[in-house]
């Protein structure tokens, strides 16, 4: 299996080559990790079948990012790439047709619900991946890719669903990139990720990534939301024009008072009715 293991990494790498950062070959290892973590409580597993499954789980992705007509899906096709290279390494055809299975129904967006145990640890590690911080940096890599937004909360989510997402669906594919955000895809996507998980390991490892994602979403609104000036498509909010005048003032006036009173206090001071001045301070300032 060393050998093979090594085989296939390297075919994977070459494939994968030109992904971004969040479904390189990193994110294939981090997806085989989490596989014989998972596989570590479940007995009568197929590791051969898990591992061989996880290192091919994305090797389609490249073809499905090149189709711009959005039609081609990286499980359905990484699964046909699969074939001949696990044959070549000696694989029955049995054990090919299982890895097969794991691959096609690896997606979220999928008809393909995986069905034996092996496909459903394949399912579980790759989801976990785009939870917690791992899935905070792949989302940010997503953004910058696609030159998505940082932070963006449409005021009527339903609208905003009916407009960019295909078919008015929550889980339908982006339109237009450029509008989303991960505030958005919490909401529609990553939240329900824990639902759909199926062993019980994932589902607890799953449970704490979500709520760690939403803090730091929490976090982020904190910080870009504290004062803002302007509306979030950019236009200045007129209404808070009328309360910045009125804090300005309100400082400005403060200001001014005691400005006021600290130079007629110093005048007093250095004046000829310094015993007047010494009998305010002792009166304001005694203990
Ligand atoms: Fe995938
Ligand atoms: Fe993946």
């Amino acid at each position: 299996m060393e050998d093979n293991f090594q085989k296939i990494k390297k075919i994977v790498e070459k494939e994968e080559n030109c992904t971004d950062a969040g479904h390189n070959m990193e994110h294939t290892l981090r997806v085989y990790n989490m596989c014989l973590k998972l596989a570590e409580d479940i007995l009568g597993c197929d590791l051969e079948v898990i591992k061989f499954a996880a290192l091919l789980h994305d090797i389609g992705g490249q073809k499905e990012i090149q189709d711009k007509s959005g039609k081609t899906d990286h499980a359905l096709i990484g699964a046909k790439m699969a074939e001949p290279i696990l044959k070549e390494m000696g694989v029955s055809d049995e054990k090919v047709k299982h890895i097969q299975d794991c691959i096609v129904s690896h997606r979220y967006k999928t008809e393909n619900q995986p069905k034996t145990i092996e496909a459903k640890i394949l399912f579980d590690a790759d989801k976990l991946d785009a939870l917690g911080a791992i899935g905070i940096a792949r989302a940010f890599v997503w953004v910058g890719n696609n030159r998505a937004k940082i932070y963006y909360k449409p005021d009527n989510l339903d609208e905003y669903i009916k407009e960019n997402l295909c078919d008015g669906k929550m889980n339908g594919r982006i339109q237009d990139k450029s509008k989303h955000s991960f505030q958005i895809e919490f909401e529609t996507k990553i939240k329900f990720i824990v639902d759909k998980l199926y062993t019980k390991k994932a589902k607890k490892i799953g449970k704490e990534r979500t709520e760690y994602f939403k803090k730091f979403l929490d976090r982020l609104e904190k910080e870009v939301k504290d004062k803002m000036y302007y509306n979030q498509d950019n236009s200045i909010k007129l209404k808070n024009y009328g309360k910045y005048r009125n804090n300005a003032r309100k400082k400005h006036t403060k200001r001014f008072v005691f400005a006021s009173f600290g130079n007629s206090y110093a005048l007093l001071v250095s004046s000829k009715f310094r015993n007047l001045a010494v009998a305010i301070h002792k009166l304001l300032f005694a203990d």
